[in-house]
């Protein structure tokens, strides 16, 4: 059984996870805007693995005998300047989500709650992946800005992500 505390805690890591996911849809429309569909689809599926670690947490609540109590999700930002704007945004946010992701961590160790502790590994482990290839994208955008016609060619590799 968690502790009321570790549960409430758990429950705000699901509206965060929620809330990323709902951030990254928006990001795709805004793709889908500018013609830039390999981003946007890049964009979807991240929104989807975002909609996958709100459930990871949602089905260990429960395995947990502790119960899930959903909260409203803050709309998120529309528009953006440029596609650099946007994954400065994303790179931001995974460094936000990560603090969240240690803060929880603490908080677990701190109430020896071991399952809660080895469960949140995944996560810590996830936002390392998460912060690097935000920050690569960041580094190409920045660079493509010098480049004409870099752009396509990014939004191509981007748009080639879940093949294979
Ligand atoms: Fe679920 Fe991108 O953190």
């Amino acid at each position: 059984m968690i502790s009321a505390k570790i549960q409430k805690a758990l429950n705000e890591q699901i509206n965060k996870e929620l809330y990323s996911a709902y951030l990254y849809l928006s990001m795709a429309a805004y793709f889908q805007d500018t013609g830039l569909e390999g981003f946007s689809r890049w964009m979807r599926l991240q929104a989807d693995e975002e909609r996958e670690h709100a459930l990871k947490i949602f089905d260990y609540v429960f395995d947990r005998g502790g119960t899930v109590k959903l909260a409203a999700i803050e709309a998120p930002a529309a528009r953006w300047s440029s596609p650099l704007a946007v994954f400065k945004e994303v790179f931001k946010h995974e460094t936000f989500v990560t603090k969240s992701i240690n803060t929880l961590v603490d908080l677990a160790v701190g109430e020896r709650d071991h399952a809660t502790s080895s469960f949140l590994k995944w996560f810590v482990d996830e936002q390392v992946e998460e912060e690097a290839s935000a920050g690569t994208i960041v580094n190409r955008l920045e660079m493509a800005e010098k480049a004409p016609g870099a752009m396509l060619m990014l939004d191509r590799a981007l748009g080639a992500r879940g093949d294979k």
